[in-house]
């Protein structure tokens, strides 16, 4: 699956995310090395910094089902992600991130890229 791919999935995720606050839907969709699909959505809370981001929800749901740093091999996500969401991409060493820029064309990095001179992972 191209990164594209991988946010048109996204997109079609975003409908089910709980943001009756921001009412910014975001859909994330990781695909693992082994072709496994695991879709994420943000959930906000009424106590606003208890949301939890899409790009989150999705590597829980892989984490949950035995999915483990190193075995996933892109995500897509409808929105750029965030600072602490960078944080995350990096952690599951994500060789390719891709989402759309507003100008309509697609990024695509490699998680470190987004998070550059951070200090290192486990082995
Ligand atoms: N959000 C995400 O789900 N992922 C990001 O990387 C950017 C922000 C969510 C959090 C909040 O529910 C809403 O978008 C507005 O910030």
């Amino acid at each position: 699956m191209t990164g594209a791919e991988l946010i048109e999935r996204a997109v079609a995720a975003s409908s089910r995310a709980y943001a009756p606050y921001s009412e910014y839907l975001v859909g994330a969709s990781v695909l693992t090395s082994d072709g496994r699909l695991f879709d994420g959505v943000n959930v906000e809370n009424a106590a606003y910094p208890l949301g939890v981001c899409a790009e989150k929800s999705a590597l829980v749901a892989a984490a949950t089902a035995g999915v483990r740093p190193g075995e996933i091999a892109a995500i897509g996500i409808t929105a750029s992600p965030c600072g602490g969401c960078r944080q995350w991409l990096h952690e599951w060493r994500i060789p390719l991130v891709a989402f759309p820029r507003a100008d309509g064309t697609i990024a695509e990095y490699a998680a470190g890229e987004l998070l550059p001179d951070t200090w290192d992972l486990p082995e």
